[in-house]
């Protein structure tokens, strides 16, 4: 924090003293151990290799060697002027028409999405913030279903005061939603005179790694209608999914239903993770609902989009030649590096979740914990980090009801990387299988 200034014990506001933030969690922690001493493969070669951190990194070639021949796209030459005066929340209109147009391409053309109902963000964390404070009341709760992504914790509650009442689902069914699970949290949130304004899923899910089943969202629109509540879809690994035809939006499921009970739902995406642009900040929020989509517009003047990144994203998604090479060409680049992790990672014994999507893997050490609670989750995630000298996110900060389970990333770094991750993990299981 640099000078030392002596702190006077001023008072701060409630939200800024609350720990709903969730930055103590031992998600968080393990990012500073790797930021403290990172691997290298030159220069730190015993470093901590960090398999925490959701990000792409598998296809930035493909998007340098469109800047490089698209210079019109990242300098805005006579048309600086008015980019830099412009600031309007509704965004540029070529930029919400090419980014309606490229959530339809990663859906196969199996949905439709009208650049009018897209509002922009700074990233899916202002959108997930920005719906939550449109959705419900300080003391109300949104039900996830956990495991969960950590940031959940603090984008959906911290400065909304929202609560989120978990859908405990287990490796029993693959961790997929049941119908009691999604009951059992609405009933525990009313038994403690919580309002249940909606149920917020991600698909693909992070940190599963896989998609959500067309019958569970099914039965998830049934239940927000039954209930009066909402539906919010986090499908921000949309893109990342290794075959398209695997994906089920539920856009797609409103389409069929010739968009009944629409105005319940609500889709998050952001380009952090499909193109792994996350430092562009690009998010957006879809909503079926007018009110919702007006709403959202102005409160997205708190976390607009600069006019430079939209002008560059418009001239690089409306590239129809350029979108359809980039996303065939990563989901096949992302199967591959996922192939190549489970294979190792099951040639030492260690199983995943079956996963078909998305930028990490849902590894299963609970054969490995010496006391089947989190406690023992946490000893064995300590080991990992200081001795294996790998950050990989424990299930317990993501949620998780069952022990054991880690988040292990990788399209973050290079394969060379990877596969010294994979050796080092390979090295542990030997000796503890000698001990
Ligand atoms: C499910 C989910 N939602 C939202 C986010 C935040 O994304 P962004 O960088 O667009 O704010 C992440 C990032 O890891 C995520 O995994």
């Amino acid at each position: 924090m640099g000078k030392m200034i002596e702190q006077p014990r001023v008072e701060l506001s409630k939200v800024a003293v609350s720990e709903t933030h969730g930055e103590n969690s031992p998600y968080f922690a393990g990012w500073k151990a790797y930021d403290e001493n990172p691997y290298d493969e030159l220069t730190n070669s015993s470093g901590v290799i960090q398999m925490g951190l959701a990000e792409n990194q598998v296809s930035f070639d493909l998007l340098e060697k469109y800047l490089e021949e698209h210079p019109e796209a990242s300098t805005l030459g006579s048309g600086f002027r008015e980019n830099a005066l412009f600031q309007d929340y509704h965004g540029l209109k070529s930029f919400r028409t090419a980014m309606a147009s490229f959530m339809e391409q990663i859906r196969g053309g199996r949905a439709k999405f009208d650049p009018d109902r897209v509002v922009l963000t700074a990233g899916a964390t202002a959108a997930n913030e920005l719906l939550t404070f449109i959705l419900a009341n300080p003391g109300d709760a949104l039900l996830v279903p956990t495991p969960y992504y950590p940031g959940f914790d603090r984008d959906l509650r911290w400065r909304t005061g929202v609560n989120i009442f978990p859908i405990h689902c287990d490796s029993s069914n693959n961790f997929q939603i049941t119908p009691q699970a999604l009951e059992a949290a609405y009933n525990e949130a009313e038994a403690n005179n919580t309002k249940v304004r909606g149920v917020l899923i991600t698909n693909p899910s992070n940190p599963l790694g896989a998609t959500v089943q067309r019958s569970i969202l099914e039965y998830l629109l049934d239940f927000v209608t039954e209930k009066n509540i909402h539906l919010v879809s986090d499908e921000i690994y949309s893109g990342s999914v290794f075959s398209s035809s695997e994906f089920v939006s539920v856009a797609e499921i409103l389409e069929a239903r010739q968009y009944k009970e629409a105005e319940r739902v609500h889709i998050v995406y952001s380009l952090s993770k499909d193109l792994g642009l996350p430092g562009f900040r690009v998010g957006t929020i879809y909503s079926y609902n007018d009110n919702v989509v007006t709403t959202a517009r102005r409160m997205s003047s708190f976390t607009l989009i600069s006019s430079q990144t939209q002008h560059l994203l418009a001239c690089m998604l409306s590239d129809k030649k350029f979108t359809e090479n980039y996303i065939g060409t990563n989901r096949e680049r992302l199967r591959k590096r996922y192939q190549m992790i489970i294979e190792g990672l099951r040639s030492v014994g260690i199983e995943c979740l079956k996963g078909n999507a998305g930028l990490f893997c849902w590894m299963n050490l609970s054969p490995l914990l010496e006391k089947p609670n989190r406690e023992g989750e946490l000893e064995l995630w300590n080991a990992f980090l200081h001795e294996v000298k790998l950050n990989i996110s424990p299930g317990s900060s993501c949620r998780c009801s069952e022990p054991g389970w880690f988040r292990v990333c990788f399209a973050n770094m290079s394969e060379n990387t990877l596969e010294v991750a994979l050796e080092r993990i390979r090295n542990f299981m030997e000796r503890i299988n000698k001990e």
